[in-house]
């Protein structure tokens, strides 16, 4: 594992910008909407709480909020910006992508900007396809933001799922460099998972009803569960043999907020402490693809994550999806 190799052009994290929605919905406010309790929220998933955007608030407003944070810390223009990567199952709009509202409100005209949906792997997905372009030489400076208004499609009625989720947005402002900074991505699929985890109808899938099931998340959540802490496990072993480490070399695991659990037992596999994991999850709930990118900027700006430090981002989502990234911050 090189540390700066002339030869090999590396992405960098040169800043990371978060942000989150004003309104706070406590599992004590959930109660007053479904049958559930605060203790039960807690002991099964960790969470305590989830922000809820405006009803004025689109995906593109909380992922620009992110955005300039992120390009404040890099101290990179939105102007030099020379690709724009959004990751969100919440567009505002079918057409165009959220990366082009974002980019006429950052005011960059020009670079390529587009979507990535991979669920709440979104974000893991979007920062691969980014590296690809800077390893390449296609691009030197990257915006890639993770951004999603799911409350827009919860089920307020449903008690499976509706305790489950937040709103909020994540960014990343990355840098070419020959210094080492995203050593490998690592990104895969399985759609025979499609009906454990989905909204049934779309803009081509019609819903054949009016029922708010079908325009909503169905999860079947005990399967879910299982599957996500074996194939995070895999991923996690995957990343580290790639990279010729041992769990040992890591200082961060910088996972998907999506149940404390989950969480726990992949850290629990790589031997991480709780002083060596990032956790959002009590407090945003489930943000889908903004998850990593927010708990990432949280560790960066409280002085947790340090330059230098070796960083394994890991996530896993609807289709199934699921990636990891190996980074030196
Ligand atoms: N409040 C109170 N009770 C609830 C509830 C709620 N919000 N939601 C479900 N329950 C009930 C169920 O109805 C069930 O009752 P029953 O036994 O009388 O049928 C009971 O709690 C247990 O349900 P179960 O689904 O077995 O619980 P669980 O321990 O698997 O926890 C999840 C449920 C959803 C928290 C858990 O399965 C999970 O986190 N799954 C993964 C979800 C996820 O990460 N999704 C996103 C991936 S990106």
């Amino acid at each position: 594992m090189s540390q700066s190799d002339p030869s090999k052009i590396f992405s960098r994290i040169a800043g990371t910008g978060g942000y989150l929605p004003e309104r706070v919905m406590t599992n004590k406010d959930l109660e007053k909407i479904v049958e559930t309790d605060d203790q039960w929220i807690r002991d099964r998933t960790g969470i305590e709480q989830r922000h809820i955007s405006a009803d004025s608030q689109t995906t593109s407003d909380l992922a620009y909020e992110a955005a300039i944070l992120a390009l404040e810390m890099a101290n990179v223009k939105a102007e030099d910006l020379d690709l724009i990567v959004v990751a969100t199952t919440t567009p505002d709009k079918i057409f165009p992508s959220t990366a082009t509202i974002l980019q006429q409100k950052l005011g960059n005209r020009g670079a390529p900007a587009f979507d990535v949906q991979a669920v709440c792997t979104g974000f893991v997905y979007g920062l691969s396809v980014a590296d690809q372009f800077v390893k390449t030489g296609m691009a030197k400076k990257v915006l890639v933001v993770g951004a999603e208004t799911l409350s827009r499609i919860t089920n307020w009625t449903d008690r499976n799922t509706c305790v489950l989720f937040g709103d909020g947005a994540g960014a990343v402002v990355l840098e070419s460099s020959t210094e080492a900074g995203i050593l490998s991505t690592h990104i895969h699929a399985d759609g025979q998972y499609e009906d454990l985890l989905h909204v049934p109808s779309g803009p081509s899938k019609v819903a054949q009803t009016d029922d708010i099931a079908e325009r909503t998340m169905n999860m079947k959540g005990n399967e879910v569960f299982k599957v996500a802490v074996n194939t995070l496990s895999r991923i996690a072993s995957e990343t580290l043999e790639a990279n010729n480490i041992t769990k040992e070399d890591l200082d961060w695991l910088v996972p998907h907020q999506a149940n404390l659990r989950i969480i726990n037992a992949t850290a629990k596999k790589l031997s991480l402490g709780a002083d060596q994991t990032v956790v959002t999850v009590n407090r945003h709930a489930n943000t889908s693809s903004a998850s990593v990118p927010l708990a990432l900027n949280e560790a960066v700006r409280d002085g947790r994550i340090q330059r230098g430090q070796l960083l394994l981002l890991e996530a896993f989502g609807g289709g199934f999806t699921w990636g990891s990234a190996l980074i030196k911050f």
